[in-house]
C-alpha cells in the first residue's frame, strides 16, 4: 500500500460524549427455525474500535445487517448515531459507511467508477486518487469490480466504505482473504480512523486482529454475547498463561506435578509435547527447571505463552474458534 493520506479530519459530533454510537438491545433475528441472533445486547462507545468476534455462523453479519438497516429485527431494537437505521435511513446514509461482506459493488462497475459513484453522494468525500493509491487499488481503477481478486474486492469495499468520511463505519470481515501486507494496510487505515474520531465497528474470526485493534471486543456465539471488554480484560478473564515445552514423552507428570506449586495442572496432549498450567510466576518457573535439573530432562522449546484471545474463546464456550 502506498504512503499514508489522512482518512478523515472529521471529529465526532454525536450531541453528547457520553451517547453510544450503536446501541443493540435484545436483539433477536431467525431465518426460518434458525434463532441466528438471539436477544444480543451491546453498545458502541462513540469514537472507539469495537470488534465483534465469534465462529463461522455466531450471527455476526446477520447484527452487522441490521445495524446497516438491511434487517427488520424479529426482536428488541437496534439504535445507531441515536436512530433508526431503517426508519432513519436517509439521514443516516451519508453519516455511515458500510462494508459488506459480499463485497456491494455492482458486478460490471469499473473500481475507480464505483467509488466515484459514491463520492459524488456525499457532500466532502476524500481524494479518490490518494485513497486508490492508499489501498493499493492503483492497477486495477479500469477493472470491472467481477474481475477483481477477492482481495481488491476487499480494498475497494473499505475504500467504498470511507470515501464519505463517515462518522461511523460498519466493516463486516475487512481483512478476509487479504494478504499480510494488505492485511497490515488495513489495520493502519483502521487505527487512522480511530485517530480522527471515526467509530469503527467490525467483524472478525482473527483473534490476533481483534487484540490489535478493537478498544472493545464482545464475543459472540451462537447468537448469544458469551463476553464483553478490552482485550486485556478478556485475556485476564481466568488469568492463566501456560508453560510449555518439548521433552521425552512420558515424563512423570504426577511427580513434576507434586514439585509445582499447588494449584499447577501438568499435561501432555501430545508425546513429548507438554504444557503447565497455574499460576504462572518465576517460582513456578524455577521449580519447574528445578525438577528437569533433577529428572535428567532437558526442556527443550521451554516458553511461557500469555493467554490470547483464542484461548478464551476456547474458555467460554468449550470450543475452538476456527475449525
Ligand atoms: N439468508 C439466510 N438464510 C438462512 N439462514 C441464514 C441466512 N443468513 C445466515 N443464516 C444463518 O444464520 C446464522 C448466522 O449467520 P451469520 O450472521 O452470517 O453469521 P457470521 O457472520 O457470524 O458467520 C448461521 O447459522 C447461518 O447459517
Ligand atoms: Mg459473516
Amino acid at each position: 500500500m502506498g504512503a499514508a493520506c489522512p482518512v478523515s479530519a472529521r471529529i465526532l459530533r454525536l450531541g453528547t460524549v457520553s451517547s453510544p454510537a450503536v446501541e443493540v438491545e435484545d436483539l433477536v433475528l431467525t431465518y426460518g427455525s434458525i434463532r441466528a441472533v438471539d436477544r444480543l445486547t451491546f453498545e458502541v462507545a462513540a469514537g472507539s474500535v469495537t470488534a465483534v468476534v465469534g465462529p463461522n455462523g455466531a450471527g455476526k453479519t446477520t447484527t452487522m445487517e441490521t445495524c446497516e438497516g438491511y434487517r427488520q429485527p424479529h426482536g428488541g431494537r437496534v439504535r445507531v448515531l441515536g436512530a433508526d437505521p431503517r426508519r432513519d435511513a436517509a439521514r443516516l446514509r451519508p453519516r455511515v459507511g458500510v462494508l459488506l461482506q459480499s463485497g456491494g459493488a455492482w458486478s460490471g462497475v469499473r473500481a475507480v467508477e464505483m467509488l466515484r459513484h459514491i463520492a459524488s453522494l456525499h457532500a466532502h468525500p476524500l481524494d479518490i486518487p490518494a485513497l486508490v493509491e492508499r489501498l493499493g487499488l492503483g492497477s486495477c481503477g479500469r477493472t470491472p469490480y467481477r474481475s477483481l481478486s477477492g482481495g481488491e474486492q476487499r480494498r475497494l469495499g473499505l475504500a467504498m466504505a470511507v470515501v464519505g468520511r463517515p462518522e461511523l463505519v460498519f466493516l463486516d470481515e475487512p481483512t478476509a482473504g487479504l494478504d499480510p501486507q494488505a492485511r497490515h494496510g488495513t489495520w493502519d487505515l483502521v487505527q487512522e480512523l480511530r485517530s480522527s474520531g471515526v467509530t469503527v465497528v467490525l467483524t472478525t474470526h482473527y483473534m490476533d486482529e481483534a487484540e490489535r485493534l478493537a478498544d472493545t471486543v464482545h464475543v459472540i456465539d451462537s447468537g448469544r454475547l458469551v463476553a464483553s471488554g478490552s482485550p486485556s480484560e478478556l485475556m485476564a478473564h481466568g488469568a492463566e498463561r501456560t508453560v510449555r515445552f518439548w521433552a521425552p514423552a512420558g515424563l512423570d507428570r504426577i511427580s513434576l506435578r507434586a514439585a509445582l506449586p499447588e494449584g499447577s495442572r501438568v499435561d501432555e496432549p501430545l508425546p513429548g509435547s507438554y504444557v503447565v498450567r497455574g499460576h504462572v510466576d518465576p517460582h513456578l518457573l524455577a521449580a519447574l527447571t528445578a525438577w528437569c535439573a533433577a529428572n535428567g530432562v532437558l526442556a527443550e522449546g521451554l516458553a511461557v505463552e500469555r493467554r490470547t484471545l483464542e484461548d478464551v474463546f476456547l474458555d467460554l464456550t468449550g470450543r475452538e474458534l476456527r475449525p
